[in-house]
């Protein structure tokens, strides 16, 4: 399916997954909204991360931290001076350009002259390249000057870097022990694209997992393990997705080793491997760095063994987005029904789909079908705690159609037999199969199958 990512985006716009934003006044490039179903998807993937990393363990504490953080920090991470890309930039109209994307004819053909590629846009000369921070930057307050600048946050790992002693001395932990936050990060990237997949603006999810130092090896393979199969147990099929360890040159300026969760995506180069995920141990880059910038002890101290040490760390740091367009890539197929006519079917796992059930009564003028599909909504709605749909338009067929576009996992009809013997039909979005179900135990037989990934 060459165009499977066009067809994802048309899918995303018309069901309410994912809009592009300000198209109102023409859009803002490769920057999304998050309709309806969107942000139902986006909350459940980032809840079932926290209830696999925070609630289901006894290990990991959760942290929200700011996004605009003393630039301090910055300076002790290393970003100010090593978060960049090198870049040419043209002296007339200042656009950035990545040099090797010149050179590989990403915007067609250039000029050159004695050998050095001028503007695409414009035909300036270009600069030499020079580094390019990623960092956003902006101003506290009323002034708008050096001693006021802030940053963007590119990361949430630091606020996590910036709590530990705090968090350590709140929650008791011992280690092994980690940290966990989820929430948006910024980098100006000078070639977002490809839907959601590269964006300027973006979420993550992050655990900071602080370890001895020799016992560093064990936990990185240990949390790659445990994130391939997070992404498995939710569905992902096993071919599409590898891990793949990083490269020296590669390495970002704080890690000693790295190695990416992969997904292969339709639409990038190489055989479309694309990271979702990257787990990198991080060792005590972050903390000595800080330790020494803030002047304060950010030890832990082993009441074991009396020693005190910085723990390496290792960091398991995923994209929401990422993940939202490999699960939605996954659950995408187009299957022809018995009548030969094409069905479109988001195969969601049930936890990550954004309506659980829906409710039709076979007939819309028949009150005692909609009253009894009113009630078995409603009810449903409030015990379950989950977003149900109801649909009275169309033929049964047509509202199957519309739920399996969008992966709700089950569709109930009431019709006249339920008014009888207050049964309803159960049908199944992957087999298309129906059964008979009595109303009384509609609700275990969802909780059953929405709890426990
Ligand atoms: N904290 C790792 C990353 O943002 O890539």
């Amino acid at each position: 399916m060459e165009n499977i990512i066009d067809k994802i985006v048309s899918l995303c716009k018309r069901r309410g997954f994912i809009f592009p934003d300000s198209e109102i006044y023409g859009g803002l490039a490769n920057t999304w909204d998050f309709g309806p179903l969107g942000v139902e998807l986006k909350n459940n993937i980032k809840k079932l991360w926290w209830q696999n990393i925070v609630i289901q363990r006894d290990d990991i504490a959760g942290l929200d931290s700011s996004i605009i953080i003393n630039p301090k920090v910055w300076e002790a991470s290393g970003h100010v001076s090593g978060f960049a890309d090198p870049l040419v930039e043209c002296k007339s109209c200042h656009t950035r350009f990545k040099f090797d994307d010149l050179m590989k004819g990403k915007y067609g053909e250039v000029s050159m002259k004695d050998g050095y590629p001028h503007c695409p846009l414009c035909g300036g000369e270009l600069t030499e390249e020079k580094k390019f921070n990623l960092m956003f930057k902006t101003f506290l307050g009323p002034v708008e000057d050096k001693g006021h600048l802030a940053y963007l946050r590119p990361e949430t790992a630091q606020g996590i870097f910036i709590n530990f002693k705090q968090i350590l001395n709140a929650s008791r932990q011992k280690i092994p022990f980690g940290i966990a936050q989820i929430g948006k990060s910024f980098r100006n990237e000078i070639t977002p694209g490809n839907f959601i997949f590269r964006t300027r603006e973006f979420e993550q999810m992050e655990l900071e997992y602080f370890v001895k130092p020799s016992e560093s090896k064990k936990w990185y393979r240990y949390w790659q393990e445990e994130r391939l199969n997070w992404y498995f147990n939710l569905g992902i099929k096993k071919e599409h997705l590898r891990l793949r360890e990083h490269s020296k040159e590669e390495l970002a300026h704080y890690a000693l080793s790295c190695a990416d969760i992969e997904y292969q995506f339709p639409f990038l180069n190489d055989e479309g491997w694309g990271e979702l995920e990257g787990i990198a141990n991080r060792g005590d880059y972050d903390l000595k760095n800080h330790q020494e910038h803030s002047g304060k002890d950010l030890s832990y101290f082993d009441e074991e063994t009396k020693e005190s040490y910085l723990p390496y760390v290792i960091e398991p740091s995923a994209g929401v987005e990422r993940s939202l367009l490999a699960f939605l890539l996954d659950a995408y197929h187009e299957e022809k029904d018995k009548n030969n006519e094409t069905r479109v079917v988001l195969k969601l796992h049930p936890q990550l789909a954004p309506i659980k059930v829906a409710v039709f009564p076979l007939l819309k003028n028949n009150p005692e079908l909609v009253n009894l599909a009113q009630k078995i909504y409603q009810d449903l709605k409030l015990s379950l705690n989950v977003l149900v749909d109801y649909d009275e338009v169309g033929s049964i067929g047509r509202r199957y159609r519309r739920q399996d576009e969008v992966g709700t996992p089950w569709c109930l009809t009431i019709d006249h037999q339920s008014l009888e013997d207050k049964t309803v039909t159960i049908r199944d979005r992957d087999t298309m199969q129906q059964e008979r179900i009595k109303i009384e135990e509609i609700e275990n037989f969802l909780r059953k199958k929405l709890t426990n990934v």
